[in-house]
């Protein structure tokens, strides 16, 4: 199972469409694992985004991040990580596919509504940054093993 970092940016929260972005993960059948209302700081945003220090829209993107609450969440499954890449869409709203969160919900390039891992080593570097130990769950779901088909031991 992996387990990926997604952010619902300010404008997700702003825009009252936290419920509706959680709600398709839940509907995808991807489990819950973590989850935190927080304002990000400038530290943590800066440390987040360091691949994109060098980039034009790097100071936008530290202030937009930093402007009003986020929800902080981590999503597991199998190929939680690429799910959900798939789930959000390409990065600027006004591209991204239609059935896609961020084609259906934006329409802004910068204020793009969601964040998420776009690999293993990235997920378990931004868990490790938005989560302190103990604040991600390993806990039974009582649909697991209708999410999976377990009867080759592993779930697929
Ligand atoms: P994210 O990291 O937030 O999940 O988004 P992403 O992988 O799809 O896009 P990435 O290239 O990592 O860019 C990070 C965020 O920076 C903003 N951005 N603005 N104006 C621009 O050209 C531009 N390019 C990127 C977006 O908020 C993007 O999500
Ligand atoms: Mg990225």
């Amino acid at each position: 199972m992996e387990t990926s970092l997604i952010i619902l940016k300010p404008d997700a929260v702003q825009r009252s469409l936290m419920g509706r972005i959680l709600s398709r993960f839940e509907d995808k059948g991807l489990q819950i694992v973590g989850a935190k209302l927080m304002q990000i700081s400038q530290e943590l945003a800066a440390t987040h985004y360091k691949d994109h220090a060098s980039k034009p829209f790097y100071a936008g993107l530290v202030r937009f991040m930093t402007s009003a609450p986020v929800l902080v969440l981590a999503v597991r499954g199998n190929g939680a990580i690429a799910i959900c890449r798939s789930m959000m869409g390409a990065t600027f709203g006004s591209k991204a596919a239609a059935g896609t969160i961020r084609g259906d919900y934006g329409v802004s390039n910068s204020f793009n509504l969601i964040h998420g891992s776009d690999g293993p080593e990235a997920a378990a570097r931004e868990l490790g940054l938005f989560f302190r130990p103990g604040e991600v769950l390993d806990y039974p779901r009582a649909v697991e093993t209708w999410v999976y088909d377990h009867s080759a031991g592993t779930p697929e």
